[in-house]
């Protein structure tokens, strides 16, 4: 199985993730993982397993992803396994009550991201993932990279 995880990270945490999520993936085949600039999404239908990964920005996906997302035509992902992460904050950290509404009603990334990809024609695999980071900047909450590899391993279990 050739997997790919693709990723924007502006803090680092992100890509933490994206390598952890390619550990549990390295079980079963090739992983590469790539950094969603220095990829061509043409190169996306290439791949058996396509994982993506974004910060949660403005309760979406950062801009990066997003353009991504947009270069994909309906069908190129035709016969490829999907995925889909983000990493976000907690709201109750925050202990803003607007953020926690908007939160609510607007969520996060990987929700988006996920559909996205299922309307390019790729294959949803595993419920999509949010981990959890301190505040905007990180570090990543304690057992979070742990669990990304735990999803990864089970993505291709
Ligand atoms: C401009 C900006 C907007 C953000 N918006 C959200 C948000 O809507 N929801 C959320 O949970 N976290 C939000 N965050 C926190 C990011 O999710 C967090 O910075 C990110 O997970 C860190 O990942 P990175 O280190 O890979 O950049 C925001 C952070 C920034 C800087």
């Amino acid at each position: 199985m050739k997997a790919l995880v693709v990723f924007e990270s502006f803090f680092g945490n992100t890509e933490k993730i994206a390598n952890a999520v390619a550990g549990g993936l390295a079980a079963r085949g090739e992983v590469t993982v790539r950094k969603v600039a220095d990829l061509r999404p043409e190169e996306l239908k290439t791949f058996d397993l396509v994982v993506v990964g974004s910060p949660t920005r403005g309760f979406q996906p950062s801009d990066g992803t997003k353009a991504l997302l947009k270069a994909l035509p309906a069908g190129t992902l035709q016969g490829v396994k999907v995925a889909a992460f983000d990493t976000r904050m907690d709201v109750k950290e925050v202990n803003n009550a607007f953020l926690t509404f908007m939160e609510k009603i607007f969520g996060y990334a990987a929700e988006p991201i996920g559909r996205a990809l299922v309307k390019a024609g790729g294959t949803l695999v595993g419920k999509p993932q949010g981990y959890f980071v301190h505040g905007s900047e990180g570090p990543l909450w304690d057992g979070e990279l742990e669990r990304a590899a735990a999803w990864g391993e089970q993505l291709v279990g």
